[in-house]
């Protein structure tokens, strides 16, 4: 654990004063993303989480990670529920502007500090009875993601490419968590469930009922958000960053979670 003790938490002067006094980051994440962050009974576990535990060290503060629905995370933080969301969470130029999946302003938009990259993947049924390894076979097919994910657009730009092909949209069943989207696939309902590589792989990894196929697509960097209106928070998250890839804490969390 973290904690003030010591002068090891250098940068603790860069939070803003209500965070310092109060000791705590409150974070939003969809716990249901292993290894990224899942529930391990009552508590919210993963590399995520081992991340921000290492920021904590730096920051002097504790990381209190809560769930929520990923789709509403931003707005959550918005309304004030939250400080940041550490989620597994793409850094995109349309959650920078506050722009929804139509491309229509829905809010304020956030700041990202960086860490990690990732891309899509492709997760079927053991064996691949489909053959299928890319999206632009999914046309006239059921397949299954997360709503409000990088993925689920992915499907969304692949199914208006079906449709000026002269073939059937994709029949896309977007859920509330990748968990779902995954039972989906598990038992026959849908061809393939997208996710990020690092939980593809995992489950893929971890169960002998999937396995991962054709390329990651859009890797892009994941960073945690926070509102444009609070620079203060962002810099000193930023700072906190820089410090654990330095100091090898950052390298030794991906390896403990398997993740590079
Ligand atoms: N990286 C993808 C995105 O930002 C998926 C993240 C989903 N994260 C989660 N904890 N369920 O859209």
């Amino acid at each position: 654990g973290g904690g003030s003790s010591g002068g090891k938490a250098e940068l603790s002067g860069k939070l803003p004063d209500k965070i310092r006094d109060a000791g705590v980051i409150k974070v939003g994440s969809d716990a249901a993303y292993k290894p990224m962050e899942y529930k391990e009974g009552a508590d919210i576990v993963g590399l995520d989480v081992d991340i921000a535990e290492a920021m904590g060290e730096k920051l002097g503060v504790r990381f209190q990670f809560a769930n929520g629905t990923f789709d509403g995370l931003i707005t959550s933080m918005q309304t004030g529920r939250f400080d940041m969301i550490m989620s597994a969470m793409t850094d995109t130029k349309d959650r920078q502007k506050g722009l929804d999946d139509e491309g229509k302003k829905a809010g304020k938009g956030v700041d990202f500090v960086d860490y990690l990259s990732a891309g899509s993947s492709i997760l079927v049924r053991k064996g691949n009875p489909e053959k299928i390894d890319s999206v632009d076979q999914m046309c006239g097919r059921k397949v299954a993601t997360q709503r409000g994910t990088t993925s689920h657009e992915i499907l969304k730009t692949q199914t208006k490419k079906c449709v000026e092909d002269g073939e059937k949209k994709i029949d896309v069943e977007a859920y509330n968590t990748d968990d779902e989207a995954r039972v989906r696939l598990k038992t026959g309902g849908v061809v393939a469930d997208i996710s990020d590589f690092p939980v593809a792989a995992n489950a893929a990894k971890s169960s002998g009922d999937f396995e991962v196929v054709g390329k990651q697509m859009q890797s892009a960097p994941y960073g945690i958000a926070v509102s444009k209106d609070n620079r203060k928070l962002r810099d000193a998250l930023q700072a906190a960053m820089k410090a654990i890839i330095e100091d090898g804490s950052y390298q030794r969390a991906l390896e403990k979670w398997g993740v590079q």
